[in-house]
């Protein structure tokens, strides 16, 4: 082992005070004709979901399901913060997603699958057509692979209907399921096979991206050879051909490990099976996302709870109707595609558009032809694809012929001028935003006007959904005064029913990440004295609005994707020349924040500068995937560091932002912060 570093100097990763600086804007009012058709627009219902009528209040969320066996407990608390929600009831996400819609909407669109190949015409696929496909699903999960309720097993699919297929067919026998982000690398998808103990992996030969079917199977072979190194094995690897019938990947199967599922649902054709009774409290599913540490979190949802959560904001938020066609532009792989592309939408009898490939492929416009081919009137981005958009195309969408009724931005603060541009432009002034603010975590919500009934303000997410009640603490611990407008730490002091259950497999990393912080007595039972910790800074306005600064610890917001510092790191270190590396985040003008890569080499090290970029680059993208490849990469004589030798990650993001450093020279080495200025800066 060679002796290498990754140092911590705890403020110097922050991203946050993004937003701090903006003005502070007008409102905008919706439309009396939005209003008419809203789903919620009882101006008392924040009294009604008030701290006097809380947990109770949510069994307007729950009463929104169909219960097997109802609840006897809205919210049990006698274990914190490990908070259980509906508790003694029994529930099936899939069969509240489905079967209950059959009768009322049995050929109405569940899914309109939109391909990237604009050749190929939109398939809607309804109700019952999805109820047929997820049964025989289910019945091969079950007599084919065996599994069972409470078995994990991992999906690395693309955005095809094979994928909500999938899940709803693990949901409807109580198997978890774990999605990995199809954009993620082989690697990545081989340790969340590993830390969730899969022995399936479900995945598929090619998809379309940027006008390339791309070889994905390939993937697959990394990951389970990954999963294996890490000590899991994998039994089979389930591929569904993006054509059925004919193989679209370079990639050879391999021989008693891969099979089609698309030839082996033949034998289960015309199959029915009966959707498990789940308790409210069975997990649903895992979510994996960055944290901290280099290991990402396994975050484990509930059934009750987070179906109950992500239907009722769906429904007041989203303000989606079964009339409605809804399209969420964000891809499945994400919690925001879980819960607003497939369990909210489904739970409500939406109509919910899967669009396969890039929002600017082939061209720009190509988000407005869809929605206008499909009559789209929910739309749903996020500020990096409306700021991509303004930029190659400001006039395009005006002209366009798409009619939203209401348009929702998620993932990341939006600026003012993005906002406005999104309402004028896209939105032709008609249409209501939502600017909602949540994270994995939290199942859906937390943050967010309702449509109907509160103003706009852009740049603000609003105020806190009905039933939530933030707090901001200073850095002491402090409550900040609510309306104080001062930046502090942005906590929800109450459970509500979307939050997960825990960190899969470490319930300690779970209390300590979320909770440890401002718990106010580690023995209490009462739920007041554990305000959940969300990592975000943020201020609250006289008006109750809510402005989102950023991350205040060390994770990187790219295009509304979170990604942990110390994870790039880590990649960055399997480089065997590098000894040293630092990872900050930088402005930009689409993504939002990107991260950027300073590393210094090993003592005796000969390689080039040039090889040493391409392999850290290559690095970043096989052990985590594109998204995570730095935008530059600086190979630096020495890192600057503090006496006690920790590298001053300020120090660098100031350098790569072209801010002023500040004052340096209480540093080890001070003199080598001119030379990483000049080689950066120019
Ligand atoms: C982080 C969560 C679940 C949403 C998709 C991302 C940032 C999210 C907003 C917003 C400002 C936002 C926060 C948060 N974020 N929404 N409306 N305004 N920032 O989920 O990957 O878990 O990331 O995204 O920093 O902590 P995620």
């Amino acid at each position: 082992m060679t002796d290498k570093t990754v140092n911590r100097d705890d403020a110097a990763a922050n991203e946050a005070q993004i937003a701090v600086l903006w003005q502070e804007e007008s409102y905008f009012k919706p439309s009396q004709s939005f209003i008419d058709q809203a789903n919620m627009k009882d101006p008392d219902i924040r009294k009604r979901f008030g701290e006097e009528n809380f947990p109770e209040c949510y069994r307007e969320y729950a009463d929104m399901l169909t219960w097997f066996k109802p609840y006897d407990q809205v919210l049990d608390t006698s274990n914190p913060p490990f908070w259980k929600w509906f508790t003694g009831g029994k529930i099936n996400a899939c069969y509240n997603c489905v079967d209950r819609h059959l009768d009322k909407y049995r050929n109405k669109a569940a899914f309109i699958f939109v391909s990237e190949v604009e050749d190929e015409p939109p398939v809607a696929m309804t109700y019952q057509e999805l109820y047929v496909r997820v049964n025989e699903m289910a019945a091969l999960l079950r007599d084919y692979c065996g599994l069972k309720a409470g078995d994990r097993v991992t999906l690395h699919l693309p955005m095809t209907l094979d994928l909500p297929i999938t899940m709803l067919a693990c949901a409807r026998l109580g198997i978890i399921h774990s999605q990995v982000f199809g954009g993620f690398s082989g690697k990545s998808a081989g340790q969340r096979i590993q830390d969730s103990g899969s022995r399936y992996l479900i995945t598929c030969d090619a998809y379309w991206r940027s006008g390339h079917l791309i070889d994905h199977k390939e993937k697959a072979d990394v990951a389970v050879q990954e999963a294996h190194d890490l000590g899991q094995e994998v039994d089979k690897v389930l591929v569904w051909q993006r054509y059925p019938g004919k193989y679209s990947a370079a990639t050879p199967m391999v021989e008693g490990r891969d099979v089609f599922v698309n030839d082996l649902l033949k034998q289960y054709r015309g199959q029915r099976v009966a959707p498990e009774q789940m308790d409210a409290e069975a997990p649903l599913f895992l979510m994996y996302s960055s944290g901290t540490t280099g290991k990402p979190k396994g975050c484990q949802h509930r059934t009750g709870g987070y179906l109950a959560y992500v239907t009722g904001t769906s429904k007041w938020v989203q303000d989606i109707h079964p009339e409605d066609t809804y399209w969420c532009m964000a891809d499945i792989g994400w919690i925001t595609g879980h819960s607003y592309i497939v369990y909210g939408p489904l739970a409500l009898a939406a109509t919910s558009v899967v669009y396969e490939g890039v929002p600017t492929y082939p061209d720009m416009n190509r988000p407005w032809r869809i929605a206008d081919q499909l009559g789209v009137n929910i739309f749903h981005t996020s500020p990096t694809a409306v700021r991509a958009l303004r930029r190659v195309g400001p006039e395009e969408p005006i002209k366009g012929p798409q009619h939203f009724k209401h348009m929702t931005t998620v993932g990341e603060p939006i600026e003012p001028s993005a906002w406005r541009w999104y309402y004028e432009q896209i939105g032709k002034g008609q249409a209501v935003i939502c600017d909602t603010w949540w994270q994995t975590e939290n199942g859906g919500f937390l943050c967010s006007t309702l449509p109907a009934l509160d103003k706009m303000k852009p740049g603000s997410a609003g105020p806190a959904l009905p039933g939530v009640y933030p707090v901001i603490y200073d850095e002491d611990g402090n409550e900040l005064p609510a309306g104080s407008n001062k930046a502090g730490n942005m906590c929800i002091r109450n459970p509500w029913p979307g939050i997960i259950q825990t960190i899969w497999g470490d319930d300690k990393r779970f209390v300590k990440t979320y909770f440890e912080r401002y718990c106010k007595n580690p023995d209490s039972k009462d739920w007041r004295d554990w305000p959940y910790m969300s990592g975000d800074g943020a201020m609250e306005a006289k008006d109750g609005y809510f402005r989102i600064l950023g991350r205040i610890d060390d994770v990187i917001n790219v295009s509304g994707h979170r990604l942990g510092t110390k994870e790039i790191e880590s990649a960055c270190l399997t480089v065997p020349d590098v000894a040293e590396a630092a990872v900050v985040a930088v402005n930009d003008e689409i993504k939002g924040k990107v991260p950027e890569v300073y590393v210094s080499l090993a003592a005796g090290s000969k390689a080039s500068s040039d090889a040493i970029v391409k392999a850290v680059n290559q690095a970043c993208e096989d052990m985590i995937g594109k998204i995570a490849k730095p935008s530059r990469v600086h190979v630096v004589p020495d890192m600057p560091k503090t006496r006690s030798g920790k590298i001053m990650r300020r120090v660098l993001a100031a350098i790569s932002n072209g801010r002023d450093v500040g004052d340096v020279t209480t540093l080890a080495n001070a003199s080598v912060v001119e030379d990483i200025r000049k080689q950066v800066q120019g």
